[in-house]
């Protein structure tokens, strides 16, 4: 059975304490819940990386990365790399956001050597990709996202899929508050399990979990979840509130 798994990106918010705050509250409303095969994950910034992993001990919260330099160490200003998050108990880290690839000129090759750190580590990634609106009014989003797998992550053997988690996010929907129908999020996620089989084996295939990303909130996700091939979800503005987060994790 593939895992369950619901993310919130935090990206750039929350103070120390305001991630504290956070964590505690959702500490409290999903501790009588049954998760049983699902995951909870929050990401905050680096800065209070280590303080949220520290109030998120003893709970079924994870705390990952939003990102990491594929560098072991060296003269990268600014830039942090898997042994310092693993270090202070950080073992996932996202990579490949869309807002990463846009702002900070992040490209597949660039991702598929941050993706080669994270297995040399032992860690594990949450692998974000998806098309821009003018891939998909062209029809050609199947395409760009078999091509951004193919160059980010096919020169994998299918046993390093173990430490992937796929996350499909069409830009179009990512903050803008339009989503991607079930249907089509349904489909694109069936066409991503049909290249990695293609690629690898109907078994690397069926046990990845496929993540959808893009304004998903309390009032879609439940139809969103409810479809097959999507195992969870990549969460953004909603993953700020606690109700809101809770209520999506509930929908799971
Ligand atoms: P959103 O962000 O939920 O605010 O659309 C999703 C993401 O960027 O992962």
């Amino acid at each position: 059975m593939r895992t369950k798994i619901v993310a919130g990106n935090w990206k750039l918010n929350n103070t120390k304490e305001e991630s504290k705050t956070l964590i505690k509250d959702l500490k409290k409303a999903i501790e009588d819940k049954k998760l049983k095969n699902t995951r909870v994950i929050v990401a905050p910034t680096f800065v209070n990386l280590a303080s949220s992993v520290k109030t998120a001990k003893k709970s079924k919260i994870e705390v990952v990365a939003q990102n990491m330099h594929q560098a072991k160490n060296g003269a990268y200003t600014g830039e942090v790399s898997a042994e310092m998050l693993k270090a202070i108990g950080v073992k996932t880290v996202i990579l490949g956001h869309s807002e990463r690839r846009t702002y900070f000129n992040e490209t597949d090759a660039a991702l598929a050597e941050k993706v080669n750190t994270i297995l040399e580590n032992k860690m594990e990634t949450i692998f974000c990709f998806g098309e821009l609106l003018e891939d998909r009014k062209a029809d050609k989003h199947f395409e760009v996202v078999e091509s951004q797998l193919s160059n980010a992550l096919f020169h994998l053997k299918g046993a390093d899929f173990k430490s992937i988690i796929l996350a499909y996010e069409p830009v179009w929907a990512i903050g803008t508050g339009e989503t991607a129908s079930p249907e089509q999020a349904q489909e694109m996620h069936a066409f991503i399990r049909s290249i990695i089989e293609k690629k690898y084996t109907k078994e690397v295939a069926d046990n990845v979990s496929i993540l959808y990303g893009g304004s998903v909130k309390p009032a879609n996700a439940e139809e969103i979840f409810s479809k097959p091939d999507v195992d969870g979800g990549l969460i953004g503005g909603a993953a700020l509130k606690v109700a809101d987060f809770t209520a999506i994790i509930k929908a799971i």
